[in-house]
């Protein structure tokens, strides 16, 4: 976080894949939770996240164009306005916009871009190589609907992305944090909830999926319990987006382990 207490989108920023996203630059690597009230600002795990040469060659150049560094300024410059992401510039078209959070490698993001192409997907990811990943991804197959925002989805959520402005959240196979101790670090809690039910537009979907049926549990309860949103069942309800998502290696991982997947899906009310 910056002097001035405000967040900064700069595309193309922190072009180097090898600069770290540091504690002090708003990614609070210690137990907490953020400022803003009980919202986790440790849900992500330190990992090693070197590129391969291929890797780091697409990064350097599409990050500058599809890529974005969610980073506090300090000093400020004030001559960087504060404030959410133009995705219409950004996109460069008009379209309903979904956030997904925790990408990966990035796996589903392009399976559901790919049969969603009207949609504007915007992934955010702390793991550079997954972003990495992405990357390569998307010019393999030419998609051009999905851009990378590489930082902590909750300053992310706070900062960058306008009230009512997104058609879903989408959330798959969060860190379980299983140790008891541990559970003030998951992402999804009532807090996160209300921040996603506020940046959602009426109508607006939020997907979660989780192997791990103690945080399943946890996830239900804490978006049950936000007024703003209500559970509804995708077979009998129209939404505005997809809910199909693919099979990811880490979800075939899990249940050949025996866990089965729960599916959470909440609509914000209109
Ligand atoms: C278990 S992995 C699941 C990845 C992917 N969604 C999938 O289904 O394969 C969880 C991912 O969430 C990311 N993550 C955790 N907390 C995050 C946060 N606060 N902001 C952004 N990414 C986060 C981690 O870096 C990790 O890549």
């Amino acid at each position: 976080m910056g002097h001035d207490g405000q967040m900064h989108a700069q595309p193309g920023l922190g072009a180097d894949p090898d600069t770290p996203v540091k504690s002090g630059q708003g990614l609070d690597h210690g137990a907490g939770s953020s400022a803003s009230g009980n919202l986790p600002s440790t849900s992500f795990r330190s990992r090693r996240s070197a590129l391969s040469n291929a890797q780091r060659q697409t990064w350097e150049r599409l990050w500058p164009r599809f890529g974005m560094m969610a980073l506090p300024q300090s000093p400020p410059a004030q001559s960087v306005p504060p404030g959410p992401v133009d995705a219409q510039a950004w996109f460069g078209r008009d379209a309903p916009v979904v956030l997904e959070i925790g990408s990966g490698s990035g796996t589903s993001t392009l399976a559901m871009a790919q049969l969603e192409p009207h949609i504007n997907v915007i992934a955010v990811e702390i793991y550079r190589r997954g972003l990495a990943q992405l990357l390569c991804a998307l010019e393999r197959e030419k998609v051009d609907n999905i851009r990378l925002i590489r930082g902590n989805a909750v300053t992310v959520l706070e900062h960058l992305i306008a009230p009512g402005s997104l058609h879903g959240v989408r959330v798959f196979f969060p860190d379980p944090w299983p140790k008891a101790r541990h559970h003030k670090r998951r992402l999804l809690q009532p807090a996160t909830f209300a921040l996603i039910a506020d940046r959602l537009r009426p109508g607006g979907v939020v997907h979660a999926a989780t192997d791990h049926s103690g945080y399943a549990e946890h996830i239900a309860d804490s978006g049950d319990g936000q007024p703003g949103l209500v559970r509804v069942d995708p077979g009998t309800e129209p939404l505005p987006i997809s809910v199909w998502r693919p099979t990811t290696k880490y979800e075939t991982k899990a249940q050949h382990e025996g866990s089965s997947v729960t599916e959470l899906i909440w609509k914000k009310r209109s």
